[in-house]
């Protein structure tokens, strides 16, 4: 048994309003809870519950509310900056939405699915599809990442240019607040300017201000067509020649706009064994643009011709059928996991305008060279929505906080953020506070009060707790 430092009168509650499979306790069953995708948080959960009803959650959450006892929400546990992973105290209790898992409703002319927490990314995305509607959020572990998380981090992901962020495609949510008050907002409305529209508070907040239970998401029609190209680039400035030309050639129908570098793709070769198409490019880009009318593939053809003639791009590739894009895009999904393969890295998830792209890497690649010599950069990323993904390949005694300021210094001469689509997590909690205005951190301290006064839920998280229970928000 590991579960030794909560009481085993609240365990006896909690089985009692879980029922038998509820709740977990044994070293086996804890450790897949444990530690986060990244393995850079290795945590020690008191418990994991596991509720199959937002009843079951509201009753776990007023039961350790009581207890005094802190809640770690959990959902495929994907998510990169080690939001969803508890301390290493043996006092937190892990709340795993997994079981809760049941797409309620989909409304093909409405254009709403409503579905719960625990649901797979790619169950939702395969469950509009089968509609012919498009769960539009698509990321390399929507294979294991749930609505819930997606939701609580507010990912972004490959469609991001033309969709939205998640919090765009959320139109209703379900809620349970930290005294375990059920909070249904699953209204399937496209328009609702009623008030505060309160869910934008928790979509985002990582776990910290209550728990998301269900949502109702926005589909969109599918595009009867799409094309999808690989093109090689000399440089970040040739690419963001080709991005021009793609809006003004494209216009609404580009869906993605990938930047990866030379380096990214020699490490998909190593560890995926997957080889590019062109060979040797310092840098490729791959575009995605969908449509339901015809002539897609023309104007692909037309704005893909015009950049090689004009030499922004040297070199290009254009997918003949869904197999092939699929081999293209399994180059763009699968750098993360080469790159964890690789070694240890410093990841860096920063947007800067559009525009400061190539100045952006242009001094973080001199920054880097300075202050941390032998450090091998890692760039990707959503180029279409100034989203890069600046992470550097380190040897294990380099000090990574250190180059976390180099790079994160960088991104704020520049105007930019530190997180464009990870989230705070643990990772990023001081970067956040050097990061943002004191009266952002204020104003955040006292959302959290109101929300979450006793700071049981997900404590550590977005921000550092203490100032809390103190009772200072200045602090
Ligand atoms: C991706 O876009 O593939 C991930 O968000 C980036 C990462 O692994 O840093
Ligand atoms: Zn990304």
């Amino acid at each position: 048994m590991a579960a030794a430092s909560i009481s085993s009168d609240l365990l006896e509650r909690l089985r009692e309003a879980l029922g038998p499979g509820g709740v977990l306790t044994t070293e086996d069953d804890l450790a897949p809870h444990a530690l986060d995708w990244r393995r850079l948080f290795p945590g020690k959960p008191a418990a994991v519950l596991r509720p199959s009803s937002t009843r079951e959650v509201a009753a776990a959450v007023a039961l350790c509310r009581d207890a005094g006892v802190a809640i770690v929400p959990q959902g495929g546990h994907t998510g990169l900056a080690g939001g969803a992973t508890p301390d290493g105290s043996g006092s937190q209790i892990v709340l795993a939405l997994g079981r809760m898992n049941a797409i309620r409703a989909i409304d093909p002319v409405g254009l709403t699915l409503e579905a719960e927490a625990g649901c797979i990314v790619q169950n939702v995305q395969a469950a509009a599809e089968a509609a012919n509607r498009l769960f539009p959020v698509s990321f390399a572990a929507e294979g294991s990442a749930m609505i819930g998380g997606m939701i609580a981090t507010n990912a972004g992901g490959i469609n991001v240019l033309r969709y939205g962020m998640t919090r765009n495609l959320v139109l209703g949510l379900e809620v349970v607040l930290a005294d375990g008050t059920v909070v249904d907002g699953l209204r399937a409305l496209r328009k609702d300017n009623a008030g505060y529209d309160w869910k934008q508070l928790f979509i985002g907040s990582e776990g910290t201000l209550g728990i998301v239970t269900a949502a109702v998401l926005r589909l969109a029609p599918r595009p009867l067509h799409t094309a999808t190209a690989f093109l090689a680039v000399d440089d970040p400035e040739a690419a963001l020649r080709v991005l021009r030309a793609a809006q003004d050639e494209l216009g609404d129908t580009i869906q993605a706009f990938e930047l990866i570098s030379g380096t990214s793709l020699r490490l998909v070769a190593r560890h995926a064994g997957l080889k590019s198409p062109i060979a040797d490019a310092p840098w490729t880009i791959l575009i995605e643009a969908g449509s339901s009318l015809s002539g897609l593939r023309d104007a692909v053809e037309t704005m893909l011709g015009a950049v090689l003639e004009r030499g922004d791009a040297r070199d290009g590739v254009l997918a003949e059928s869904q197999a092939q894009a699929g081999k293209l895009w399994a180059l763009r999904e699968r750098i993360t996991e080469s790159e964890a393969l690789e070694g240890r890295s410093i990841k860096h998830d920063v947007s800067v305008p559009i525009p400061a792209i190539p100045t952006f890497l242009e001094a973080a690649d001199r920054a880097l060279a300075g202050g941390a010599p032998g450090a091998v950069a890692n760039v990707f990323g959503h180029m279409g929505d100034g989203n890069i993904h600046y992470n550097v390949v380190v040897q294990p005694e380099q000090d990574g906080a250190a180059i976390n300021r180099l790079v994160h210094e960088v991104v704020g001469r520049l105007g930019g953020s530190i997180s464009a689509e990870h989230g705070i997590g643990q990772y990023r909690v001081d970067e956040l506070v050097a990061h943002r205005r004191p009266e952002e951190i204020a104003l955040a301290k006292r959302i959290k009060r109101a929300m979450d006064p006793n700071g049981l839920l997900n404590p550590g998280k977005v921000l550092r707790g203490g100032w809390l229970l103190r009772g200072n928000p200045a602090k």
